[in-house]
């Protein structure tokens, strides 16, 4: 009875894996960088709205540390509209633009020294659709606002997991800035919900004390009703 259990598990991830299959590369060299990257970044799309028709890109880089025990962090640059790369090379992450030698030519890549990346795996996301190489495969699927943004970056998290379970036991921060900072909670929220991570936190620069309040009652109220956190992704 266990073995026909597990046999129906193995199968029921075969078919969610072949669902939730992803276009991703492993990108080795950049224009405007000089070397081979001495860093794994992978790029990719993944579907989520109805028949997959909004398909989100991302780049994920993997921690220069532990990847396996360094926490998950998933990255919404503001806006709303500003591509990932810009959190990529502007903000956070282990590229950035050599200024001192641009000639109005291709810009050169340099290594941002204090990069988030010496001590977490980060996920930079083009979202909402129509955002950096994110794009919807029909017209409607361009009309988007806050709420319907915020259940895409839900379903794609979600889906990225499926096709990345090894990460589904490092700690998860979802994190934003300038507008993002709406965003962030909101994306919290749909996590507690779906209880995708037991140990998922949350982390954002800007937001309102009330989306802060909804979201730890709603933390509150899910720890409440499950003593023992769930090690898998309810399917
Ligand atoms: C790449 O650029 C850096 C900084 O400008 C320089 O120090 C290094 O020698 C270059 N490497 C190669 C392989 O050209
Ligand atoms: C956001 O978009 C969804 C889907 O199009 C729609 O159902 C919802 O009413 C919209 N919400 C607001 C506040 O406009």
């Amino acid at each position: 009875m266990k073995s026909l259990y597990y046999l129906l598990l193995f199968i029921l991830h075969l078919i969610i894996n072949h669902t939730t299959a992803a276009s991703q590369s492993i990108i080795t060299t950049l224009p405007g960088y000089n070397d081979t990257l001495h860093f794994k970044l992978e790029t990719g799309y993944i579907g989520v709205g109805e028949n997959d028709e909004v398909q989100l890109f991302y780049y994920f880089i993997e921690s220069e540390s532990d990847p396996q025990k360094d926490p998950l962090v998933l990255w919404l640059t503001g806006g709303p509209g500003c591509s990932g790369f810009s959190g990529l090379v502007y903000e956070i992450c282990l590229l950035a633009f050599d200024y001192a030698t641009f000639d109005g030519s291709l810009p050169s890549l340099t290594i941002n020294p204090y990069s988030w990346t010496k001590i977490a795996n980060i996920i930079f996301i083009d979202s909402p659709v129509g955002t950096g190489f994110s794009y919807a495969a029909t017209s409607q699927g361009y009309t988007s606002n806050d709420t319907e943004s915020a259940k895409h970056n839900y379903a794609f998290l979600r889906k990225w997991l499926l096709n990345h379970p090894t990460f589904l036991k490092n700690r998860l921060y979802v994190v934003g800035d300038s507008y993002g900072g709406k965003i962030t909670p909101m994306v919290a929220l749909e996590i507690a919900k779906g209880l995708i991570t037991p140990l998922a936190s949350i982390c954002w620069s800007m937001c309102s004390s009330i989306s802060k309040e909804i979201v730890s009652s709603s933390f509150e109220s899910s720890s409440e009703s499950s003593s023992s956190a769930p090690s898998e992704l309810p399917i």
